[in-house]
């Protein structure tokens, strides 16, 4: 496995982590309501289990096993690939700042261009990769 998909993985697997802790306690809390509070982390559970967690490890998983018949050994264009890592995860504490820590709609929107922003890089690095050659 690649070493960008080796983190990629590992960072998925941070916010599995967190974003299940986060929902057990919310499930322990409707079952016996211990802090009304902690309803403000909703936004984060989903937001860490959503783009942390599921689109993250396909990104990463992705990273690995996309073709890369004509460029062999080397993977086309990795630095879009690693500017993708690096927004997303920009991108979801920026979501998790605008939501759950109250840091403003501004910041939320923002968090989401750059998200947006990871997904565009990624596509542009993984595009290289799935097109055919004969139809290029
Ligand atoms: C990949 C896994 C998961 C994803 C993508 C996910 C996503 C979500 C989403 C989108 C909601 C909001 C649902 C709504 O508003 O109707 C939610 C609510 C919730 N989740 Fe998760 N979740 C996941 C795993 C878990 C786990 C493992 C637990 C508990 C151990 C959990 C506990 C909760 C609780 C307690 C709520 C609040 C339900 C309510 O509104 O009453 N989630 N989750």
């Amino acid at each position: 496995m690649p070493r960008l998909s080796l983190w990629i993985i590992r960072a998925a697997l941070v916010y599995l982590l967190l974003g299940i802790t986060i929902g057990s306690l919310l499930l322990a809390h409707k079952g016996i309501p211990f802090y009304p509070l902690l309803w403000g982390w909703l936004p984060a559970h989903i937001e860490l289990l959503l783009m942390g967690w599921i689109v993250q490890l396909t990104l990463g998983v992705a990273f690995w096993i996309l073709p890369r018949y004509w460029q062999r050994p080397r993977r086309p264009s990795e630095q879009y690939a690693r500017i993708a890592f690096v927004l997303l995860n920009v991108g979801i504490w920026l979501v998790v700042a605008g939501t759950t820590f109250r840091a403003g709609v501004w910041v939320l929107f923002v968090g989401r261009l750059v998200e947006m922003g990871a997904v565009l890089f990624f596509a542009a690095h993984a595009w290289g990769r799935v097109v055919s050659r004969e139809g290029a």
